[in-house]
C-alpha cells in the first residue's frame, strides 16, 4: 500500500488534500493523470449504465437537498456508525470495523446494545491500533451526516441544518416522477447517476478507500415488486462482469453477503475486491423493495405509484440498487495495474491498465530533442492526434527513459520519429506490455490506435 501511495503523489495521481497545510484528514484531489483515469472510469461506468441499457437514463441532481429529504431517508435518525474511544490515547475508532479486523462478526447497522454486548465478549481482542492499550469507552452510534449553514442568514450557525449528501440515489428517488413525466420510460427502467457524496467517516485511513468526501456511481433500477428478486439476480451478474472487463482478475473479486440486513431490505450483496489491505467492499447490490420511495411520498405528500399502462395496476416499484464508489474503484483498478518487472536486464514500474482507462493514450517522441526536423515532425503527428485522444509530447532525456516514464503512467503505445521517417512517412510504434514495435505508416497511427481501444 505504502507503494501505491507514493507512487500515486510522485506520478501526479492522487494528493492529499490542502497538502501545503498538513493535509486535511480523509479528502484527496486526483491530480493530472489521476483525474484522467478517475473520469475514464467514471464514463466506462456511464457508458455500461446509460449506452448499453435502452431503459436506463443518467441525472444529475445536486449535492444540496430538501432537509426533509434525509428525514425520510432515516439518514438523520440512524445513519450512524458505532463509535468507540481509546481512553489511553484518546483516537476515535470504529467499532465494527475493529471487531471485524479482529476476526469478530460485527456490522455498522447493529444498534449499540448489540455490538456493545459483542465488544464485552471479546474485549481482550480488540487492541487500539495507535496504542495498543486495551481500554476502550462504551461505543455510541456516531451520525455521519455532514450539516452546513447553506441558506441560514442568522447569526447561529447550528439553526436550521442543510446536509450534504450522504448518499447520491436520494436524488434519484426524489427525481422518479419527473424522470418518468418528461421521457418515454417504462417499469422496469433505472436511473443512473455518478456524483460527489458526504460523510463524517470515523476514521481516516486506509488512503483514498474511506474518504469524507468521495463519489459514487449508483443506479436505481425500478421494478414490478414480483420481478424484484429475478432483476436482482441479473444486477448482479453484470456489477461483477463490470470490473472483470475492466481488468480485474476474478480471484481478486469475490461477493459477501449481509446477514445483518435493514428491516425493508430483502437481499444486499457486496462485490469486494482483494485490496493491498485484504478483500474489502468495492460496490453494494442491494434489493431494496419499496421503502424509499413509499418513503418520500409519506413525507412529501406527493403519490409516488406507478401506473401500469398496459395492465391499469397501481403500485410502488421496488428498487434494485448497484451502489459504487468511483475513488475505490480507481484504488482497486491501480493496484490491480502498478507492477515492478525487469525488462531488458532493467527493472521498470508499468501500469498495465487496459487501454481504455489509461490517463495518456500515446506518446509521441522525436529521436533527438537537438534536430528540428524530427521535433517538428513529431509536432506534426501530435497535433494530429490531440483532439481525438489524450497524447502527450517527450523530448526529454533518452528513449529509454522516455519509456519508463510513459510506462510507469500505463500509456500503452509510443510513436518515434527517427530519421527514416522523414523519408518513408513511417515511425515505430511500441506497445507498453509486449514491448513489440511495428513500424507503420503515418497516416495510420490514429486507425492502428484506435482500433486498440476498441478491442481493450
Ligand atoms: N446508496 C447505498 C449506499 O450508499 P454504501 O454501501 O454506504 O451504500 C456504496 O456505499 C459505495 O460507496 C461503497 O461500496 C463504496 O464503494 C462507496 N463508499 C461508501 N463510503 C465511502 C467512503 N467513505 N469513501 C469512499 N467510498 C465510499
Amino acid at each position: 500500500m505504502e507503494k501505491i501511495i507514493s507512487f500515486c503523489k510522485r506520478r501526479g495521481f492522487v494528493f492529499a488534500s490542502s497538502e501545503i497545510y498538513g493535509g486535511f484528514a480523509a479528502v484527496y484531489d486526483y491530480g493530472p493523470y489521476g483525474v484522467e483515469l478517475l473520469n475514464n472510469i467514471k464514463s466506462a461506468w456511464f457508458k455500461s449504465m446509460v449506452q448499453e441499457n435502452d431503459n436506463i437514463v443518467g441525472l444529475d441532481s445536486a449535492i444540496f437537498m430538501h432537509p426533509k429529504v434525509w428525514e425520510a431517508s432515516g439518514h438523520v435518525g440512524g445513519f450512524a456508525d458505532p463509535l468507540t474511544e481509546c481512553k489511553k490515547c484518546n483516537t476515535r475508532h470504529r467499532l465494527d470495523t475493529m471487531l471485524e479486523e479482529a476476526g469478530i462478526s460485527a456490522d455498522e447497522k447493529m444498534s449499540a446494545e448489540e455490538i456493545n454486548k459483542i465488544f464485552d465478549d471479546n474485549i481482550e481482542k480488540i487492541i487500539c491500533p495507535l496504542c495498543k492499550s486495551k481500554d476502550f469507552t462504551k461505543a455510541k452510534k456516531f451520525n455521519l451526516l455532514v450539516q452546513s449553514n447553506l441558506g441560514n442568514l442568522t447569526d447561529d450557525r447550528t439553526k436550521d441544518p442543510v446536509y450534504l449528501r450522504g448518499e447520491t440515489c436520494q436524488g434519484i428517488y426524489v427525481n422518479f416522477k419527473n424522470v418518468l413525466d418528461s421521457t418515454r420510460v417504462k417499469v422496469p427502467f433505472g436511473i443512473a447517476q455518478v456524483g460527489k457524496a458526504f460523510r463524517n467517516e470515523i476514521t481516516a485511513r486506509q488512503f483514498i478507500f474511506r474518504t469524507r468526501e468521495f463519489e459514487q456511481m449508483e443506479m436505481q433500477y425500478f421494478v414490478k415488486p414480483e420481478d424484484e428478486m429475478k432483476d436482482y439476480e441479473i444486477w448482479r451478474e453484470k456489477r461483477l462482469q463490470f470490473y472483470l472487463d475492466l481488468g480485474i482478475k476474478k480471484e481478486n473479486l469475490r461477493w459477501h453477503k449481509h446477514e445483518n440486513l435493514v428491516f425493508y431490505a430483502k437481499e444486499a450483496y457486496d462485490i469486494e475486491y482483494n485490496f493491498p489491505f485484504g478483500f474489502k467492499e468495492l460496490e453494494g447490490v442491494h434489493a431494496r423493495g419499496n421503502y424509499d420511495l413509499t418513503q418520500h411520498s409519506k413525507f412529501s405528500g406527493q403519490d409516488l405509484d406507478y401506473l401500469d399502462p398496459q395492465t391499469n395496476e397501481r403500485y410502488i416499484p421496488h428498487i434494485v440498487e448497484t451502489s459504487a464508489g468511483a475513488g475505490r474503484t480507481f484504488l482497486a483498478i491501480v493496484s490491480e495495474a502498478y507492477t515492478e518487472e525487469k525488462v531488458e536486464d532493467e527493472e521498470r514500474v508499468v501500469l498495465k491498465l487496459p487501454a481504455k482507462l489509461a490517463p495518456i493514450k500515446v506518446a509521441v517522441f522525436p529521436l533527438l530533442k537537438n534536430k528540428p526536423e524530427l521535433v517538428s515532425k513529431a509536432k506534426e503527428i501530435f497535433d494530429g492526434l490531440k483532439l481525438e485522444m489524450r497524447v502527450e509530447f517527450d523530448d526529454n532525456g533518452n528513449i529509454g527513459k522516455r519509456y519508463r516514464r510513459q510506462d510507469e503512467i500505463g500509456t500503452p503505445f509510443c510513436v518515434t520519429v527517427d530519421f527514416d521517417s522523414l523519408e518513408d512517412e513511417s515511425v515505430t510504434i511500441r506497445d507498453r506490455d509486449t514491448l513489440k514495435q511495428d513500424r507503420i505508416k503515418i497516416s495510420k497511427i490514429k486507425d492502428y490506435i484506435k482500433s486498440k481501444l476498441e478491442l481493450a
